[in-house]
């Protein structure tokens, strides 16, 4: 059973695999992401699942237009009106999905439940989002590194902000792909240890650097995210705001990277907040490119979790 779990519990030559399959794909469509059908239909038949116990734009549109072009159908379910984990078991939803679905896509809070789905159902499980990590936002940005600016293998990729579920997924690429990373924050939001410690025992550079100046220097890429996530208490809210305005990037911040250093947001995103529409909307921001290639990135994922 192949599950997209996470990128560290992926194989290197796996995820070059679904990478070089994603920008492929993309090729394929001739500058066209929407609409048609792919010549190809590997998913014909296929019925796949897409659960979601917090809100989203991005994830669920992408996934289902991707299945919809590889000739697959979806139904999209929202965990709240589902039995999942209060009318029963996850181990059970998992079972009982896996007799209906030939996939199944979940973003909800605790890492527990993902894996808990993956442990018991028969059909591969892809992570939407968990509190911890976000690993098809990740292919999406390296997608989308790597077709502005060649291999992301030995740059230097920096975080300003909140060391997030987003950020570990970065950390986790860095060990696997091969790229340094500097997290720039306060220490109260600092990456977990555990994840750091992994990719710096695969060998790449991971630094955490408190001034944000410092961090940039060098920089390949500057990546952010919002200053408070789905999982986290609208009462931190004001707390969270006083510790990372230092950590905004805008385009005194982006002058300190290397000229031609990309910007990458997940998106959504509080303009402003953690980042400036100066810099958004600037010259070296590449947010719409990234939002635009889960799509890419996710059929490629969705098609090796089948093997079709
Ligand atoms: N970036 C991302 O996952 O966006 P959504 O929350 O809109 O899915
Ligand atoms: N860190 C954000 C990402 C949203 C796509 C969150 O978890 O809310």
């Amino acid at each position: 059973m192949k599950h997209f779990l996470d990128i560290h519990k992926t194989s290197k030559s796996d995820l070059r695999q679904m990478l070089d399959q994603a920008a492929a794909m993309k090729a394929a469509r001739n500058g066209h992401p929407k609409g048609t059908k792919d010549a190809d239909q590997p998913l014909a038949g296929r019925m796949v699942a897409l659960i979601f116990e917090k809100p989203s734009t991005r994830t669920r549109v992408s996934f289902d237009v991707g299945v919809r072009q590889m000739g697959g159908e979806t139904m999209v379910l929202s965990g709240k009106e589902m039995q999942l984990g209060h009318g029963e078991t996850i181990a059970d939803t998992a079972r009982v999905l896996s007799r209906y679905v030939d996939m199944i896509m979940i973003r909800t809070f605790e890492e527990a439940v993902l894996l808990e789905m993956a442990e018991y159902a028969t059909v591969p499980v892809i992570n939407g989002l968990t509190n911890r990590t976000h690993p098809c936002q990740i292919m999406a940005d390296v997608l989308t590194y790597e077709e502005h600016r060649g291999p992301i293998a030995g740059r230097k990729v920096v975080w300003s902000g909140d060391g997030n579920n987003v950020c570990a997924s970065f950390i986790h690429a860095a060990g696997q792909l091969g790229f340094d990373f500097t997290f720039t924050g306060p220490p109260t939001l600092d990456p977990e240890a555990e994840f750091i410690d992994l990719a710096r025992a695969q060998g790449v550079r991971v630094e955490v650097e408190r001034d944000p100046m410092k961090a940039v220097e060098g920089a390949d890429l500057v990546v952010t995210d919002t200053w408070v996530s789905m999982h986290d208490s609208q009462s931190t809210r004001e707390r969270r705001h006083n510790q990372l305005r230092g950590y905004q990037v805008n385009e005194a911040l982006m002058a300190l990277a290397k000229p031609d250093a990309l910007f990458m947001h997940c998106l959504p995103a509080h303009r402003e907040d953690e980042a400036t529409s100066a810099v958004m909307d600037g010259p070296n921001s590449v947010i719409f490119d990234e939002a635009e290639n889960r799509l890419h990135a996710q059929k490629a994922i969705m098609r090796w979790c089948l093997g079709v």
